[in-house]
């Protein structure tokens, strides 16, 4: 499947729907229906992108209603649904990037830590499929805290042979898309950000921002920084107990996962920022170059690693 697509210039791709570990009672079941709400648009987007030939989507459950209904779009992607742990390995293999918005999201007052110990063994498992059935796929990982589970993917990869470093994504780009909102609120604008995905080791780069504003003062420059890292708690907040961020993350997952797909495609010079590795050059292997950016490790974020990393070697 790998070769094929590079002919015609479009690739598989996988768009990974998991709420839930089981739906036994109600209220997984309610909780499963709410994060279904924000992975929905993320499948529109995904549809609409010309580079997918083949668009897998996966939950626990109802998949192939929101299959079906997507698939009515006249773009070229051909879309399957699938539902329940016995069609995980068949929605997953020959795909090339995996998208994991798997979990659950925040409510008001809480952290995106505060969602680990739901979301951590969700992500565990969703890897070790991800190892077994298409070991060689660009995975993007939407799953909070981002912080965390990339740290579990890798040392779930890793135990199982098949981690790469240039394969293995942290989506930080709506921490991007908002900057530049809130720098501009512009198309053609840059904002570098980098570090992790969570308050404080969220570091926007506006004096890196183009085009250069020379009028922006420290106290702006902080106020913008501040805003940022407070853009996810924000849309919780507004929702007030009704989730997170639906619309702009799948926008801002599509633009990964569309960056991705032209890196594999050999488009030169696709320059994103993301957790782990900070920005990297996309190309034909995943991340072609890591575009180093010293040590800037916060604790906050050296913690939510080995946290991470903890919790995958423990069983
Ligand atoms: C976001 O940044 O909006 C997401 O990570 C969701 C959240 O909980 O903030």
């Amino acid at each position: 499947l790998f070769s094929a697509p590079l002919l015609n210039g479009a690739f598989s791709f996988y768009l990974f729907f998991w709420a839930y570990h089981t739906t036994r009672t109600r209220r997984l079941h309610s909780q499963s229906a709410r994060w279904r709400s924000w992975v929905q648009p993320l499948a529109l987007l995904m549809k609409l992108d010309p580079l997918v030939s083949s668009l897998s989507l996966y939950d626990i459950a109802n998949t192939p209603g929101v299959a079906a209904d997507v698939s009515h779009i006249n773009s070229p992607a051909q879309v399957e649904g699938y539902a329940g742990e016995e069609q995980l390995g068949k929605a997953l293999e020959g795909s090339d990037v995996v998208i994991i918005p798997a979990g659950v999201p925040r409510k008001p007052g809480m952290t995106r830590d505060d969602l680990f110990n739901i979301n951590a063994g969700i992500v565990k498992s969703l890897c070790t499929a991800i190892a077994n059935y298409c070991p060689h796929a660009l995975v993007n990982m939407i799953s909070n805290p981002v912080n965390s589970t990339v740290p579990i993917a890798a040392e779930v990869f890793k135990k199982a042979g098949t981690y790469d470093e240039k394969k293995l994504f942290g989506v930080t780009t709506l921490d991007v898309v908002r900057a530049k909102t809130f720098y501009a609120a512009k198309a053609n604008v840059n904002v570098p950000v980098i570090g992790g995905h969570a308050g404080v080791t969220i570091l926007p780069l506006f004096s890196q921002a183009t085009p250069k504003s020379n009028n922006l003062s420290d106290e702006e420059i902080k106020a913008l920084t501040k805003r940022t890292q407070d853009g996810g708690t924000e849309v919780v907040e507004a929702k007030a107990g009704k989730g997170s961020a639906t619309l702009s993350m799948a926008y801002a997952g599509a633009v990964f996962a569309d960056a991705c797909l032209m890196g594999l495609n050999g488009v030169p010079d696709i320059v994103e920022c993301t957790f782990v590795q900070s920005s990297v050059r996309l190309g034909k292997n995943g991340a072609d170059e890591v575009l180093g950016l010293g040590p800037l490790l916060k604790p906050e974020l050296k913690a939510s690693i080995e946290k991470g990393i903890q919790f995958a070697n423990r069983s």
